[in-house]
């Protein structure tokens, strides 16, 4: 699909989302990148916007300059786009299955508490599908993970996750 037919069905679809953050979101994201993120629900969409302009602005008050940060913030929810089964990529289907280990099929009712609770797991099997690079999977995978405390970068996303 063309960016142009992409902006198009965004724009049908979508009111809340401004100039601004289009801009933003095509700055920071892949055409291929930005076309799974316009699946994720308008609400969710501008949720991940929103931790994104937090994580830069965090970012900028620390001197840090991490083009990995910013897109696994603008990523990080990218599983919950299987919620809706209308626009999903059949592949999407494939994982799920996988990741459940055949469940999801026979449970379809818990389908959605399944993507809530795995949605990590989720975003990083679709992602790494996309052939995004090693940190940015390692960020979303991990971005609910409260084990890994060292890690600053994962740190500014969980904080920045958590306040929007
Ligand atoms: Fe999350
Ligand atoms: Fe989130």
């Amino acid at each position: 699909m063309s960016f142009y037919r992409i902006k198009q069905f965004y724009w049908a679809i979508n009111s809340k989302l401004n100039n601004k953050d289009m801009e933003f979101l095509k700055k920071n994201l892949s055409t291929q990148e930005l076309n799974l993120f316009l699946n994720l629900s308008v609400h969710e969409q501008k949720h991940c916007i929103n931790v994104a302009y937090d994580v830069e602005r965090v970012c900028k008050s620390q001197n840090i300059n991490s083009k990995a940060l910013l897109k696994a913030s603008l990523l990080h929810d990218i599983g919950k786009c299987v919620k809706k089964l209308t626009i999903i990529d059949k592949s999407i289907i494939v994982i799920l299955d996988k990741l459940s280990k055949g469940r999801l099929k026979r449970l379809s009712k818990f389908q959605k508490l399944y993507v809530y609770y795995n949605h990590s797991e989720i975003s990083y099997e679709i992602l790494k599908r996309y052939n995004c690079d090693y940190r940015i999977l390692y960020l979303v995978k991990n971005h609910h993970n409260d084990e890994i405390k060292e890690d600053v970068e994962l740190n500014i996303l969980k904080m920045c996750d958590d306040r929007n």
